[in-house]
């Protein structure tokens, strides 16, 4: 049973803000291509809230109403001592006040924190994975290390958490993998979704050479497979359908071709604590100097307030040949999946 929330946020377009995602680190073990350059410049650790700074942001969103959490990165498990977060904010699904822990990780440290995670509270994690074949996952991630990752999937599966793969599609990388990938997950008992990649941050390449609509996946897939709607949500902005011929479920996050804003519950939370209303627009509320100019939450109260009385409609991505610049200039890194 949960419980009713203390309090609850709403924006100026009569959204509940229940949802928040708290990126722990900007720094990553991996340089997938269409996320970073393989020459980043990450913030120097001095600026990083601690642990305890991250504990009291999050509990003061859940105190005003936030029902999930969502710890991503960069990648969220080479924080140091992250456990430590997990652990802490595991009261809150202990005292009712949140129904969710959960995370986003590229897998390479889940035989290290599986069971940990587990213990802590968390049920389901997405691990990103954008194609089964080694080679490729050395290309696409640049550092990454394929057995690693399938090792962190066997371990998260082994303690039990259940498992949603995130593949981005991209032109010409993997869009012919794409059935295979689902397949795959299917097999395994896993949800796949699919992402179109979204404009942000300056990468090595030009995105306009990676973007594919997943209207175009979902196509193709039909040849081949039965996908029938199914009401299934899990509080983010995936669409569901249930792959008739595998049982599984496949999600689609379609940031470029549809506009998935108007049911947006969520706000993110980059590693120094500033607060991202929308994931595709420039506006940030500075929550580290009212967490920091009292050891009472009733600055960090209103400044939360503040920010979102300004949450707005909607971001304005686009890929095509005349827009080249990203459409925020922060990278996905920065502020999480
Ligand atoms: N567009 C779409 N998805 C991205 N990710 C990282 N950068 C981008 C981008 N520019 C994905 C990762 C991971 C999730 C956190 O976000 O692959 O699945
Ligand atoms: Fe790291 Fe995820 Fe970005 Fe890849 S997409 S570099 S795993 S943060």
């Amino acid at each position: 049973m949960s419980l009713p929330a203390l309090q609850s946020m709403v924006d100026p377009f009569g959204r509940h803000v229940t949802y928040l995602r708290v990126s722990v680190t900007d720094r990553c073990d991996f340089r997938c291509s269409y996320c970073m350059s393989e020459h980043m410049t990450f913030l120097p650790k001095k600026d990083l809230l601690t642990l305890e700074e991250l504990d009291r942001l999050c509990t003061a969103f859940v105190a005003k109403g936030v029902r999930k959490l969502r710890i991503t990165g960069g990648e969220p498990l080479v924080r140091k001592n992250i456990m430590w977060l997990f652990r802490a904010l595991a009261r809150h699904l202990a005292s009712g006040t949140l129904d969710e822990l959960t995370l986003t990780t590229n897998g390479s440290q889940l035989p290290k924190y599986a069971a940990e995670l587990r213990d802590a509270g968390v049920k389901r994690i997405n691990v990103s994975l954008d194609t089964l074949r080694p080679d490729r996952f050395k290309a696409i991630t640049r550092w990454g290390d394929f057995s690693q990752v399938m090792a962190g999937i066997e371990a998260a599966e082994k303690a039990g958490l259940a498992i949603k793969l995130n593949a981005v599609a991209l032109k010409g990388v993997n869009e012919d993998e794409i059935a295979d990938l689902l397949t795959f997950a299917h097999g395994r008992g896993f949800d796949l979704t699919l992402i179109e990649t979204m404009p942000m941050g300056d990468i090595d390449g030009d995105r306009t050479d990676q973007y594919l609509p997943l209207s175009i996946v979902r196509a193709r897939l039909m040849d081949r497979f039965t996908l029938e709607n199914i009401p299934y949500r899990t509080g983010g902005p995936a669409r569901y359908v249930r792959v008739k011929e595998t049982g599984g479920r496949l999600g689609f996050i379609t940031p470029m071709t549809h506009n998935f804003c108007e049911s947006c519950n969520r706000v993110r939370l980059t590693c120094t604590g500033t607060l991202y209303m929308c994931l595709g627009q420039d506006d940030a509320a500075d929550l580290r100097s009212p967490l920091r100019a009292s050891a009472d939450d009733a600055l960090l109260a209103e400044a939360i307030d503040r920010a979102i009385a300004r949450k707005p409609k909607g971001h304005d991505f686009v890929i095509d040949r005349r827009t080249r610049q990203p459409a925020v200039a922060r990278h996905m890194s920065v502020t999480g999946g």
